[in-house]
């Protein structure tokens, strides 16, 4: 399975990312020369979705590069230190982003203790493995989206088997997030492909509208049949019966299974267990974070009032003190089974 969308377009000079702060209105790109302007378009989630983050980390590390080039710098060791630094200050919580800028620091600190450093075109042999890194990180993740997809809709047909499936969803997980199909999306299509979708039940997702603006655009894309809900509506349609299971995708995942992911994604595993729901996440392992116990040590984002107390720039509210945390921990105990290409984790 194959998608048409995605969130890049890339050049040896340049990345182009589509400007999802417009969509579904406007499809325009954003165009990307070094790491500052992706930390920038990360940081202003022109670009969103952890692995999709991630991706555009891996290239602003080669463009950095590319540019110091450019304009006859010499290049060394503190270039990429200080580019990743930036880079994963932009978002802190989904792990994706410091694990693509330490591969691509890697490649640069293996680079400069190597003799190749001492060659005549060492700067060029240096960008072109830059580049290739990047591109296998992007194409790395169209794999893994495809493989964890079917692992989780494998699980599903067998341990919950139905003729066709109602599916809630949080957030956006498909090609707008990731480097192919999607993580819970890539599952969703591909349970569609082998017609058992009755209905996608997408949830807005406040403040930022990933789901109203995002899913419901790729899944009516592709035909696949959606109805948009509302966030706070999801326990009457889970009383009502409404649902069989729920996807989610993953931010960071800690030791323990404890997962961070968009906010309201705690409360609706809440919901799942009370009504007996399956409640499933699906993720790369580079969403996994093997240096924390538990979901208590993942640090949280909080993004600006501004996203809760306007809609496209619109006053909603009167000006008063908000508090907009981008993500929440569901503990392991409240999640059916973890989904990823290598494995399972029930
Ligand atoms: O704030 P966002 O839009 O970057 O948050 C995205 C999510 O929480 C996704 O569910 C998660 O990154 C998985 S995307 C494949």
């Amino acid at each position: 399975m194959k998608t048409n969308l995605s969130f890049i377009k890339t050049a040896r000079d340049k990345i182009q990312l589509v400007n999802q702060k417009l969509l579904p209105q406007k499809l325009e790109y954003v165009v990307c020369k070094n790491g500052t302007d992706v930390a920038k378009a990360i940081k202003e989630m022109v670009v969103r979705g952890a692995p999709a983050i991630g991706i555009s980390a891996a290239y602003g590390m080669y463009l950095s590069a590319w540019e110091a080039t450019k304009k006859n710098k010499k290049l060394n060791i503190e270039l990429f230190q200080k580019q990743k630094q930036l880079l994963d200050a932009a978002r802190p919580t989904a792990v994706n982003l410091a694990w693509a800028t330490q591969e691509m620091l890697a490649v640069a600190s293996h680079f400069f203790t190597s003799d190749a450093a001492k060659a005549k075109d060492a700067q060029i042999k240096l960008l072109l493995s830059l580049y290739e890194r990047a591109l296998e990180i992007h194409n790395d993740d169209a794999e893994r989206c495809l493989t964890m997809a079917n692992n989780a809709v494998k699980y599903l047909v067998t341990k919950y088997p139905k003729e066709k499936y109602n599916i809630l969803t949080h957030c956006n997980t498909g090609s707008l997030a990731t480097g192919g199909i999607g993580t819970a999306l890539g599952a969703i299509r591909i349970l569609h492909e082998k017609g058992k979708v009755n209905m996608v039940y997408a949830d807005e997702t406040r403040p930022y509208m990933q789901g109203s603006r995002l899913t419901v655009y790729e899944l009516q894309k592709d035909k696949i049949p959606v109805t948009l809900t509302i966030d706070s509506q999801a326990a009457y349609l889970m009383q009502k019966k409404m649902v069989d299971a729920i996807f989610v995708g993953a931010d960071r995942i800690a030791i323990n299974g404890d997962v961070a992911n968009k906010i309201g994604t705690y409360s609706l595993s809440v919901l799942a267990k009370a009504h007996r729901i399956p409640f499933f996440v699906v993720a790369p392992q580079s969403t996994f974070d093997k240096t924390i116990a538990t979901g208590a040590e993942i640090i949280v984002e909080e993004r600006p009032a501004q996203e809760v107390l306007e809609i496209q720039g619109r006053p909603i509210a009167p000006k008063v003190p908000v508090i907009n945390f981008s993500f929440d921990v569901t503990p392991q105990t409240n999640i059916t089974a973890i989904f990823s290409e290598k494995e399972t984790l029930e």
